[in-house]
């Protein structure tokens, strides 16, 4: 095989390994959240057997009425979770296309808000209707997800977690913030934390620690949108991240009604 042949080949192959890699940490994120979607899932069978048994038990048309409803609400929500969860372990799209940042960072949170609300972690979300930006949909949800695991982790309870999503017209950019109120980082740490297998999290009793595999993917998603990514951090008072991806203009047919 002629020299060139083999590099192309190798370099097919360190492609599709990436790819690989990237499918892997995204279900690992999922793993981080496993006890808190299992707590919500019971407390939504909980609601739909009570109701379910009021329904039989009463037999006039109001309470069974209001039975039904119960139940269907319920039963949205797991809905709301399940097709979250599947659309996110599954990788949508490889194209690089213009996505509202705020619709992103919401279905993020569908996924981490039981986690976030276990914690005792309170959620500030400043943001307009929509922030349009070049973005691979699942990449960037993989990347918020990673931030958002983190900073959770960083805080005990009480934190808060605040995000914000804005335009930055001026200087080209769409913007999301992340910030935590968590342990911070020591300011000889940053220069690692973007590192491949950089982990300051020992296992835990079950064995689970970090892989340190979460912001090395980051940075390479940030650099396949010609991104930038920004750390600050003070140890004792917090973290914050924040992302800058080319803003695009809002597509033709969306109709923005922030601007009313
Ligand atoms: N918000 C944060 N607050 C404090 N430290 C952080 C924060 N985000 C990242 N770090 C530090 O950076 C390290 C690397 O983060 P990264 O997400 O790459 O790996 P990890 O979280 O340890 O493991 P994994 O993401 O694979 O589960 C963390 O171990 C932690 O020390
Ligand atoms: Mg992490």
């Amino acid at each position: 095989m002629d020299p060139a042949q083999q590099i192309a080949e190798l370099t097919q192959r360190v492609t599709q390994l990436e790819e690989e890699l990237m499918r892997a940490q995204r279900l690992s994120s999922v793993g981080a959240l496993a006890s808190s979607i299992t707590h919500e899932f019971n407390n939504i069978l909980t609601t739909v057997i009570n109701y379910a048994k009021m329904g039989v038990r009463h037999q006039d048309e109001a309470t069974r009425n209001k039975s039904f409803d119960r139940i269907l609400s319920a039963a949205q929500r797991a809905a709301k979770i399940t097709t979250g969860m599947l659309a996110y372990a599954r990788n949508t799209t490889n194209r690089i296309e213009p996505n509202d940042l705020k619709r992103l960072l919401e279905d993020v949170l569908v996924l981490v808000q039981k986690d976030l609300q276990m914690h005792r972690i309170g959620v500030d979300l400043v943001a307009p209707d929509s922030v349009w930006a070049m973005a691979n949909s699942s990449q960037i949800q993989q990347l918020l997800m990673n931030l958002i695991v983190n900073a959770r982790q960083a805080m005990k309870e009480n934190g808060r977690l605040r995000l914000v999503v804005r335009d930055n017209k001026a200087e080209g950019w769409a913007e999301i913030v992340v910030s935590d109120s968590g342990c911070g980082i020591p300011q000889e740490k940053l220069p690692f934390i973007f590192e491949s297998f950089y982990t300051t999290k020992a296992p835990d009793e079950r064995g689970q620690g970090g892989t340190g595999l979460g912001l090395a993917l980051c940075r390479r998603i940030v650099e396949a949108h010609k991104g930038r990514i920004r750390v600050e951090s003070e140890v004792g008072k917090g973290t914050t991240f924040t992302l800058k991806l080319p803003r695009s203009e809002s597509p033709a047919g969306f109709i923005d009604t922030s601007a009313a």
